[in-house]
């Protein structure tokens, strides 16, 4: 089957990005994005394609280029399923909040709405690819749910599971490390896999683009983000003991990264790992180990996160401990709010629980971050429902100017690694502050010996 209409349901981080590089790598497929959040496609559509909803590095450029010849954002998600061939489901799937599995499972009622609404719409055979990260077999559900209410047509399932960063997504998404793709191993679901194979084959080498059965590809979803985050963990744990003994994780991380074996990337000590994934998908690895009563294998995962939580708790508790004991009333300046730096994404950035900590601690907070305003800096607290939103409002004052939040502040913590915060005049920043000046570098990315030159007492992770 050559296919030249997809849609996609879920114009969110993932949504988005991938399907407008699919659309540039594509001009012959017409690639429609849709979602129920009208303000989201309200903003994928503006005229300045600055204003999109997703700060990714190049991204405006590529939407710039596709949207309108053969990318499209729009709120007609029957009318895209019913035109496609192939629909991605890019929807969110959350840990869940309630019930049976609450705070481990990932809740997958927004994934079971999607398939009832393809199996209602769909009058012609579709293929439907699972871009979400999922728990291994939901494709049997789906399958099901199609099956069952659809209006006779064939589904065919494919796992097409997305390896991409925020931040780096563009590059990611065009120069990805392998394509993974899933399906049955019946010959329409080879044919499936084949169709899909030759959408990103426009772009990425044939010996990049793996198939495996739809199981192995849900499974190395969930296994690559759990080995990825165990990398931080492992490497955040060493931090705490160089902190002990007089050794320094950089140098213990080069040391061990130049292992061809072991490899130098994702070593970075820091406060701990955010984003919306690593402890979400963890969490549901560790559901489904337990699930099947492999009780072992749950407890070596669950103790990724376990030691990202104490990491986070250490920062702020070392911070207090620091600062005679006392952040009561002062003035902590958190520069960057972020997960990570290139993204206006906060979700489960450690900054939100590093501040929750310190206002509890009675500390007020100020905040730059280059990406992320006050509502969401709020919202991300207000989340948490330690205390009021009105507490939380009146101990964050944010800034959009470094300089101006560091201002008299007894403290400075870098939560995210922005590279502009290395260029800063840290000498005037020093000025300003409250004496002694303190900085915690949770991203170790300031140069220690300069600031302490200067006068600042700097505090980095794992040294
Ligand atoms: P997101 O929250 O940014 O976007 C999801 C979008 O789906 C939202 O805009 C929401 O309104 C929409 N949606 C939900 N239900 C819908 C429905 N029934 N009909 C239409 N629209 C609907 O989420 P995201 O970060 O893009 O993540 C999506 C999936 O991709 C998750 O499973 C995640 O684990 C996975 N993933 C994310 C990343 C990442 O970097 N964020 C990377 C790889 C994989
Ligand atoms: C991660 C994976 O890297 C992607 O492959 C995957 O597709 C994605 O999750 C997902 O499934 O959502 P992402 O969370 O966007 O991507 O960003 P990462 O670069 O992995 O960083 C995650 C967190 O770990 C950030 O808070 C980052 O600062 C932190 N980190 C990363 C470290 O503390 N040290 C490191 O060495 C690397």
């Amino acid at each position: 089957m050559k296919i030249t209409k997809i849609c996609c349901i879920g114009a969110g981080y993932v949504g988005g990005p991938t399907m407008a590089v699919i659309a540039q790598k594509c001009p012959h497929i017409q690639v429609t994005v849709v979602d129920l959040n009208e303000q989201r496609i309200q903003a994928w559509n503006d005229p300045n394609t600055d204003n999109i909803p997703i700060y990714e590095p190049g991204l405006s450029e590529i939407v710039a280029e596709a949207r309108g010849r053969n990318l499209f954002f729009s709120t007609n998600v029957e009318k895209a399923i019913e035109e496609a061939q192939v629909i991605f489901i890019s929807v969110n799937t959350p840990t869940k909040t309630y019930g049976k599995g609450k705070g481990m499972a990932a809740d997958l009622k927004y994934i079971e709405l999607c398939a009832r609404q393809i199996a209602k719409v769909a009058k012609d055979n579709k293929i439907v690819v699972e871009k979400s990260t999922l728990p291994v077999r939901t494709a049997e559900a789906i399958k099901s749910i199609l099956d069952n209410t659809g209006n006779g047509v064939q589904f065919q399932i494919l796992s097409n599971p997305e390896f991409l960063a925020e931040g780096t997504a563009v590059t990611d998404l065009l120069n990805p490390d392998r394509i993974l793709i899933g399906g049955d191993t019946t010959p329409e679901g080879e044919d499936a896999i084949e169709a899909l194979v030759e959408v990103y084959s426009n772009w990425v080498d044939r010996d990049k683009i793996l198939t495996t059965n739809v199981w192995s590809s849900e499974l190395s979803k969930l296994t690559a983000n759990a080995f990825l985050a165990q990398r931080i963990s492992s490497i955040n744990a060493m931090s705490e003991l160089c902190e002990k003994t007089g050794a320094d994780v950089n140098e213990v991380a080069r040391a061990i990264g130049m292992d061809s074996r072991i490899g130098p990337k994702f070593l970075k000590s820091s406060v701990g790992f955010g984003g919306s994934c690593f402890q979400k998908d963890i969490l549901n690895l560790v559901y489904i180990a337990k699930s099947y009563g492999l009780n072992e294998v749950a407890d070596y995962w669950e103790q990724v996160i376990i030691m990202n939580d104490h990491q986070k708790r250490r920062f702020s508790s070392n911070i207090v401990q620091t600062l005679y004991n006392t952040v009561a009333d002062k003035k902590i300046a958190f520069l960057g709010w972020a997960f990570k730096k290139d993204t206006n994404d906060t979700r489960e950035s450690a900054a939100i629980y590093v501040a929750d900590d310190l206002i509890n601690e009675q500390a007020k907070i100020s905040v730059y971050d280059p990406k992320v305003g006050r509502n969401k800096i709020l919202n991300d607290l207000d989340y948490l429902e330690t205390r009021s939103a009105e507490v939380n409002s009146n101990a964050i004052v944010t800034f959009d100017n470094a300089y101006a939040a560091c201002e008299n502040a007894h403290a400075i913590a870098v939560l995210t690694e922005w590279d502009e915060f290395i260029t800063y005049d840290w000498k005037k920043i020093y000025d300003s502050m409250q004496k002694p000046a303190f900085v915690f570098d949770g991203r170790n990315i300031l140069n220690a010996k300069e600031l302490t030159q200067i006068g600042f007492v700097y505090q980095g992770i794992g040294s």
